[in-house]
């Protein structure tokens, strides 16, 4: 992935940029006059555990190798003071954490609210660890993210958020996060999340404090799903070239199913496109994944259905393993791995033992020539 990456160069003409100051300083409160019940956070669903600021962008740096990580993870405000860090065990800054904790050493963290919109996507980006999301931002947004250096830890944030909490995290300090009605339709069970003590908040004059809604979808991080499958297309083509098209269905909470078209080429190519995905950085979290040929639409379910449900013989199309699964998942039997399917449902050659007289049957269509004519002549009848 990260090879991916360094092909497009054009991130690097866009890196972000320093700057003196910046509005997100306009107000800057430490010590007592930090009370985090003067900012909205979010009581969303009955069984929710507390309130959340579920927009806060976490800034974190690996205390070895100094590189920078972006991501959005939700933050239960526990109280006036400390709020609990939902990073989950696959994330970036969850390794930086563990690097922290494993050195004895506390870890600087600042969350920034109001970010342009670019960064703001880039936070949910399934980006290789070593890769800095504000290049990715900047990439997006054609120009140079401005950056100002936070008041009480040493990291920078966006001069134009809105918000920043500023804090230090210390090795083993936890507390009980969620319950949490997520994005995947259920509530995530309570789980400990280290809790981060506040030393600083700044803000602009009258900063707004964005937010968002997730739970049983379709919800409003939809279409940020949508943009990563879209965005990651060519990404996902360089590591797997087989990749024509892929679709990932919202209702699958996008990291359950992923439906993938190839050009089939040799026997057996969509058992080897199934198991590059489920080694393939995030991807690998995919419950289950359906092949297709090139000549299905990915993103007609109606089609990938009729294929799926008829082309299949499950003796022989259907590949169950093991692995890890997201962090939310609850089916499950035990938190973290479990097992996942894939589906064969190209065409199936002789040479992978399909070996009926006649072959694969040509599916049922119109004669090109006889459609073309009949849409010509819809007036006509009348119709
Ligand atoms: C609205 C929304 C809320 C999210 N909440 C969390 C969360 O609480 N914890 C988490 O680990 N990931 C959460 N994610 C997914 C991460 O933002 C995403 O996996 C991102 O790539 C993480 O960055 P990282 O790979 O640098 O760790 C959320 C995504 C969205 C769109």
């Amino acid at each position: 992935m990260r090879e991916a990456f360094g092909k497009l160069g054009s991130m690097t003409h866009v890196p972000p940029k320093k700057v003196k100051d910046g509005p997100v300083h306009e107000v800057v409160l430490t010590g007592d006059d930090v009370d985090l019940d003067q900012l909205p956070a979010l009581f969303t669903w009955p069984k929710d555990g507390g309130s959340f600021f579920n927009l806060g962008l976490t800034h974190t740096k690996d205390p070895e190798s100094g590189v920078r990580n972006l991501g959005l993870y939700r933050l239960q405000r526990h109280d006036k003071r400390t709020i609990g860090m939902h990073w989950q065990i696959h994330k970036d800054s969850r390794n930086h954490y563990q690097v922290a904790a494993r050195r004895g050493e506390k870890l600087p963290v600042a969350i920034a609210f109001g970010c342009p919109p670019a960064v703001t996507y880039a936070s949910t980006a399934p980006l290789p660890g070593d890769i800095d999301e504000y290049l990715f931002a900047g990439f997006l947004a054609g120009k140079r993210i401005e950056m100002v250096d936070c008041k009480t830890v040493p990291l920078q944030v966006p001069a134009q958020a809105e918000v920043v909490i500023e804090g230090w995290l210390e090795p083993g300090e936890m507390l009980p996060e969620g319950p949490f009605g997520d994005h995947t339709g259920f509530y995530t069970p309570q789980e400990p999340f280290p809790a981060l003590k506040i030393d600083c908040v700044t803000m602009r004059k009258r900063p707004l404090l964005q937010s968002i809604v997730v739970g049983r979808p379709p919800t409003e991080d939809g279409p940020l799903g949508r943009a990563t499958e879209r965005f990651f297309l060519p990404l996902l083509k360089i590591i797997i070239p087989d990749i024509v098209d892929y679709h990932l269905p919202e209702a699958g909470g996008f990291h359950n199913c992923a439906i993938v078209s190839i050009d089939k080429k040799y026997p057996k190519h969509a058992q080897k496109v199934m198991h590059a995905i489920w080694g393939a950085h995030m991807m690998s979290l995919t419950k289950l994944i359906v092949v297709v040929d090139s000549d299905c639409d990915v993103h007609d379910l109606h089609e990938v259905a009729w294929r799926a449900l008829g082309n299949t013989d499950y003796a022989r199309d259907l590949s169950i393993v093991e692995g890890p699964v997201d962090h939310l998942d609850h089916a499950s039997y035990q938190q973290f791995w479990g097992g996942k399917a894939g589906i064969d449902a190209t065409k199936k050659w002789p040479e992978e033992g399909y070996t009926r007289d006649g072959g694969w049957p040509d599916m049922v269509e119109s004669d090109p020539e006889t459609a073309a004519k009949v849409d010509r002549r819809w007036k006509e009848y009348g119709l």
